[in-house]
């Protein structure tokens, strides 16, 4: 599978991350700035901890993916003034079963615009048409912002995983909500 390397909303740019230093600096800033609302949810956000992590997060992460089509991360930015709003990428790809997992997050000031649920309606349209039939979203069950973004978005909730996950932050088992939504629901 493959996807367009740039998608255009009403009022959003995604698009393939290059891995460039500058980019590197632009994502670093923001995770900073954003990392009370990122650690909770997202292990690798208490171990950013530095400009050349994430240049390796660019070029290890995100470039071998997209090379190897198998994910593709997306930098969202505003349509208009291109300021930098967060990160969208459909990953573990099942190409037999043909299902994707769609994760997020937004630096702090770009929250409450519903710019993630835009940004996920615009990623699964593309997912469904390069062949995609199933595309779910996972969080933490007491993660209420994402939960918003998966039912905002017509995602069905198929239930929890009790205990699925290690949380590092909160040193215990945490539940996982599954949610998902069909081609022929699209
Ligand atoms: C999860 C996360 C992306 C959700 O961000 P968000 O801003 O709440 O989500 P959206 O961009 O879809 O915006 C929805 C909100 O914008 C509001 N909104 C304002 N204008 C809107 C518009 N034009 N359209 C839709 N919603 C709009 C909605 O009312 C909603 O706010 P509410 O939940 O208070 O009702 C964000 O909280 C985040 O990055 N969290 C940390 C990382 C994380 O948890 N990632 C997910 C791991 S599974």
């Amino acid at each position: 599978m493959i996807l367009s390397e740039r998608i255009e909303t009403r009022r959003l740019i995604l698009e393939r991350p290059k891995p460039t230093f500058e980019l590197a600096q632009e994502i670093y800033t923001y995770v900073q700035l954003s990392l009370n609302n990122l650690q909770p949810w997202l292990p690798w956000a208490n171990s950013m901890d530095s400009v050349e992590g994430e240049f390796a997060y660019l070029l290890n992460w995100c470039n071998k993916h997209w090379e190897e089509r198998t994910g593709f991360p997306f930098i969202i930015r505003d349509k208009d003034i291109k300021r930098f709003l967060g990160v969208i990428d459909v990953i573990r790809i099942d190409e037999k079963n043909k299902i994707g997992e769609i994760g997020y997050w937004l630096q702090n000031n770009a929250m409450g615009q519903g710019y993630m649920r835009e940004a996920v309606l615009a990623v699964e349209k593309q997912c469904f048409m390069a062949g995609l039939n199933r595309i779910e979203i996972r969080n933490d069950t007491r993660n209420e912002a994402s939960a918003n973004v998966a039912r905002g978005a017509g995602y069905h909730l198929d239930g929890v995983l009790r205990q699925d996950k290690w949380s590092e932050y909160d040193k215990k088992f945490v539940d996982s909500n599954v949610w998902s939504k069909l081609k022929e629901e699209k």
